[in-house]
């Protein structure tokens, strides 16, 4: 339609319970992504809660499950051509729990980028998910922890910086009770803001 302004599509990969997707479907509802569009979110795992937000918000979905495939490259060949066959133009790993092979990296280069549990480099690296990363930074005694949005490279966790927000760790915190004030005051707002960010960087290119 004339007038009708052109919208970054965004892939979001996601393995379990999508809060981060949430994030990015309300952020889009609320005006704080306005350059991009989630137009499939495509899951590792049958049957995540992730799936059912994207149904939810009308988003097309896509499952291919890693323990369908005997190798990793013969999964990421099948990723890459579901995020050819839509479109993308920005990938964002939101609690996707599988290893990207280079030649995806290479394919999107600059184009992926995730949210990590916490203050890279701390805590970060191949084994760093989940519950891992904050029970780790209880036992090391940090004070502040939070979590960062980077770009995604062949290094697990090791592509450029975007945005990072910290975390006070409270007296009495478990890994469980970390994790959720980690998502809730970091990544939970960081993703949407760093998505928006890729967004008008790939629309001036
Ligand atoms: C989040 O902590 C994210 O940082 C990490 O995996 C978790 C996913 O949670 N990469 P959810 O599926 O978005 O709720």
């Amino acid at each position: 339609m004339l007038g009708d302004k052109k919208k970054v599509k965004i892939a979001v990969l996601v393995s379990g319970g999508g809060s981060n997707l949430q994030a990015l479907i309300d952020a889009q509802k609320n005006g704080i992504i306005t350059d991009g569009s989630i137009v499939r979110v495509i899951s590792s795992k049958n049957g995540v809660f992730a799936l059912e937000r994207a149904i939810n918000a009308g988003i097309e979905t896509k499952v291919i499950e890693r323990t369908a495939f005997s190798s990793s490259e013969e999964f990421n060949k099948q990723l890459l051509s579901a995020l050819h066959e839509c479109g993308a133009e920005l990938v964002i790993l939101a609690g996707f729990l599988c290893v990207l092979e280079k030649f995806v990296t290479d394919s999107f280069k600059s184009k992926i980028i995730n949210v990590h549990p916490s203050l890279i480099p701390a805590f970060s690296g191949p084994g760093y998910y989940g519950l891992k990363v904050h029970r780790e930074a209880l036992e090391r005694g940090v004070q502040v922890t939070g979590a960062t949005v980077h770009i995604v490279n062949e290094i697990t966790d090791g592509g450029q910086i975007l945005l990072q927000k910290c975390v006070e760790v409270l007296q009495g915190d478990t890994a469980e009770t970390l994790q959720k004030r980690v998502m809730e005051e970091a990544e939970w707002i960081l993703l949407p803001q760093a998505t928006q960010i890729m967004c008008e960087i790939i629309l001036n290119e």
